[in-house]
């Protein structure tokens, strides 16, 4: 029997005994060399797997901590830019809320639950404005519909059609399990969590900046204090952090990038692509749907239309006998749907386990 449930949840995920004993290690003074040393090989690993030449901050907190960060460094205070918010499922409209919440005038743009955001409508958006958005944001991967969003296309009309409007992206369940290119797709900040494709526990959050969204930063009196990009790159600069960080978690981290570098990113991503099909052939054959729309289907977390009508915490109490779980459908989609995640260190052997067990316990005939 296992010690424990295995996570296919869209975080936490199961995260690997290897990592969890990392962050059992002695304190060291943050503000010493040992710090330093450490501080520097993370950021090296992190602009690996961002795909920047930049910088990427990390954020004691999880993934809303930077959609606050995001909000407040890059969103100016007058009504006649403001933020474009592309939505497409619960997340991204909860980011268009944090957005609102700081002050900032919010236009929405959104699709059907299910759908992707399609880049002629922002096109259109974007051309019909007549002084230009300070941002446009969107979420990549949007967990809780399983779509995955065409983040290079949706950057690339922005830069055609709006050059001074920041582009925003919410990578929390994908960042780590699928790629996602800051520099050479012109993303100006790049977030995400721990607990997700990182294969971490929860409590640290990470963020790509680049150069225009610092200047942007620079020209906005009012950042706020914890989240403040001009004061995290002051203390980047020096391999350094301006509050405490959590030590425990840059251990696993430093663990965790090392082993991600040694399976290779691209490996990385190709099997969450394999998982991905796996899930979605599984969920087929049973007799279920896929709640994304084709062409836009997740390789982290797949979102199974629940057509059979199962209930999902019957099979979660016979799952959990063999150590496993998966997650409810979020929000309005409980019920109707459930997801399966297939991302961090999860492997097919992993999934496979898991999905033949599922299979078991559905009613057959
Ligand atoms: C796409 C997306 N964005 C943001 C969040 C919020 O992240 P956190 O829970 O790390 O604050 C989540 C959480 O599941 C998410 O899936």
């Amino acid at each position: 029997m296992t010690d424990h449930i295995r996570l296919f949840n869209p975080g936490p995920v199961e995260v690997r005994r290897k990592v969890l004993d990392a962050q059992t290690g002695w304190m060291i003074s943050h503000r010493g060399k040992a710090f330093e040393t450490l501080f520097a090989r993370i950021q090296l690993g992190l602009r690996a797997v961002f795909e920047t030449e930049h910088r990427v901050f990390v954020s004691t907190s999880s993934g809303t901590g930077l959609w606050e960060a995001a909000a407040r460094n890059c969103v100016g205070d007058d009504p006649a830019r403001g933020v474009l918010a592309l939505v497409c499922g619960d997340f991204s409209e909860r980011w268009a809320d944090v957005f609102a919440r700081n002050g900032k005038y919010v236009e929405v743009l959104s699709v059907p639950r299910g759908r992707a955001n399609p880049v002629d409508a922002l096109a259109a958006a974007l051309r019909t404005r007549a002084t230009p958005f300070d941002a446009v944001a969107w979420v990549d991967n949007e967990t809780s519909t399983g779509v995955h969003n065409p983040t290079p296309a949706l950057a690339e009309a922005i830069r055609a059609l709006a050059p001074d409007t920041l582009t925003l992206v919410d990578a929390v369940s994908s960042a780590g399990g699928d790629r996602v290119a800051t520099d050479a797709w012109g993303l100006d900040v790049v977030l995400t969590s721990s607990q997700k494709c990182f294969g971490l526990p929860p409590g640290l959050a990470f963020a790509a900046v680049s150069d225009r969204a610092l200047a942007r930063a620079a020209q906005i009196p009012n950042r706020g204090y914890y989240f403040d990009f001009i004061e995290l790159e002051a203390f980047l600069r020096k391999n350094s952090t301006p509050s405490t960080p959590a030590l425990s978690l840059l251990n696993a981290l430093d663990r965790q990038l090392a082993d991600m570098q040694a399976e290779g990113l691209p490996a990385r991503y190709a099997r969450h692509a394999e998982m991905a099909r796996m899930t979605q052939d599984w969920a087929l054959e049973n007799g279920f749907g896929l709640f994304a729309e084709p062409g836009a289907r997740s390789n982290t977390v797949t979102v199974v239309s629940n057509a059979r009508g199962i209930d999902l915490a019957a099979i979660n109490a016979g799952l959990a006998r063999v150590g496993m779980s998966v997650a409810e459908g979020y929000g309005p989609l409980k019920g109707s749907t459930f997801r399966i995640a297939h991302m961090g260190d999860t492997q097919p052997a992993d999934l496979h386990a898991l999905l033949t067990a599922f299979s078991a316990l559905l009613p057959h005939g």
